[in-house]
């Protein structure tokens, strides 16, 4: 470890990476620097405190910090491999793409690999722009996608600041298949969702949203991308989050679990059809770092892990032990946790108003929980624990939750009721 005190570590932080990041720890009550790492814990610098980690880095942590099992696979990667040559073929590449193409239904097959969810993504728009011919592209408001060039473009209000953007991007209200109907035209290229919007707090669409853009993408030749790249890899409860649709995009992204949680790693999985627009061009796209060796093998023994048998069921089950918390949480804090979006442990808690967000996140931070609020809707508190967490551990989350709920609700005058008044209410 470094040789030196959290505070300098911060300062040093603050003085060459980010002032502004600082101050905003600081105000969340998140001013600390990770130290010690395990499992669903983080510890601070001097490994006097510990967090439970429910944000996993937006998926991350899937398996925890510091899988055994994985740091295994990449010592074991260290003895034999290195990154590999982009330029040649890869063993590794091969193998991970072989068991993606498994792992995924209908025709999915080719996997292109990158080191970013953002690169993914831009991998993703250009062959579907690629292929088609075409430049248009739909994505949702309040859509999240990456901070690199296509990805920003499809990405809502953070890319504001940066334009002009690429062109041909249009954003449709997610859940609307009218109005997304009517933004195809001719040059449409793309549609590009996340499955279910992360940063807008994990909405959940209309049962027939994904099957109706299934068939409208068929008839009108437009390719659809699903962003996976938090939903994906069993956070859901099913291994793939689009799975619940019964509707198989065209170009299936992932990214952050892939890394599983010590080597940087995305992908884009296409259909069989797609692979012709290499034909004039093997290298149309190069990524020097993206699907390095000795990425693909820890993110082999992270999919050895995600598909063993009751993993799938572990995580509906730890879903289920959140839901049914915060049934009694409602009960108990009427006036501020209003209801909830959840698929397994994808969690977005929508409370009174944008005020109870950044808030919660500093009460829970006090208790021993590192959370985040979306960013599009700070009324909506995201819960993404890693989903190895075990019943003691939700059970002490849910525990920071009442704790948090009580202290946010008083300081806006919506204090907890107590059962007896509660009921006489109701
Ligand atoms: C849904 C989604 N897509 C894409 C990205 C971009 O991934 P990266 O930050 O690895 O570029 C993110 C990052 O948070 C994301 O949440």
């Amino acid at each position: 470890m470094i040789d030196a005190s959290q505070e300098d570590l911060l300062n040093d932080f603050a003085t060459y990476v980010s002032p502004q990041k600082v101050n905003m720890y600081r105000l969340m009550g998140v001013d600390i620097v990770p130290g010690r790492r395990e499992g669903v814990r983080v510890w601070d610098w001097e490994g006097k405190r510990s967090w439970i980690d429910c944000r996993s880095a937006g998926g991350v942590f899937n398996l925890g910090h510091r899988p055994p099992v994985v740091i295994e696979a990449l010592k074991r990667g260290l003895e034999e491999t290195d990154v590999g040559d982009h330029l040649l073929a890869s063993g590794y590449r091969a193998r991970l793409a072989k068991r993606m193409a498994e792992l995924t239904p209908g025709d999915l097959q080719y996997t292109t690999f990158g080191a970013s969810g953002g690169e993914a993504i831009d991998f993703a728009l250009k062959l579907a722009r690629g292929y088609t011919g075409k430049k248009g592209v739909i994505s949702a408001v309040k859509g999240y996608h990456g901070h690199t060039g296509l990805a920003l473009a499809a990405t809502d209000q953070y890319s504001e600041k940066f334009g002009p953007l690429a062109p041909g991007f249009r954003r449709a209200p997610f859940g609307d298949f009218e109005a997304l109907a009517s933004m195809v035209d001719d040059d449409t290229a793309a549609v590009i969702m996340e499955t279910i919007p992360a940063t807008a707090g994990f909405p959940i669409p209309p049962d027939d949203w994904y099957p109706c853009i299934r068939q409208l993408c068929d008839e009108r030749g437009v390719i659809l991308i699903l962003d996976e790249v938090q939903a994906g890899l069993g956070r859901t409860g099913r291994l793939w989050a689009f799975d619940e649709w019964g509707a198989v995009p065209d170009i299936l992204v992932l990214g952050k679990g892939m890394s599983a949680a010590v080597y940087p790693l995305s992908s884009a999985t296409y259909r069989q059809h797609l692979q012709s627009f290499f034909d004039a061009d093997a290298f149309a796209h190069l990524s020097s770092a993206g699907g390095s060796d000795l990425a693909c093998l820890t993110c082999l023994a992270m999919l050895d892990e995600v598909t063993k048998p009751g993993f799938l069921d572990h995580v509906r089950a730890m879903g289920d032990r959140f839901a049914a918390g915060f049934e009694a949480l409602r009960e108990k804090h009427p006036g501020i946790l209003k209801r909830w979006n959840q698929r397994g442990l994808m969690i977005g808690v929508v409370m009174a108003n944008q005020e109870c967000g950044p808030r919660m996140v500093r009460a829970l931070a006090k208790r021993g929980v590192i959370s985040i609020f979306a960013g599009y809707n700070p009324e909506i508190l995201q819960l993404m624990p890693p989903l190895i967490i075990q019943p003691d551990e939700v059970d002490e989350v849910l525990d920071a939750l009442d704790g948090a709920l009580g202290e946010v609700g008083q300081r806006l005058g919506q204090g907890a009721v107590s059962r007896s008044k509660h009921a006489q209410q109701t």
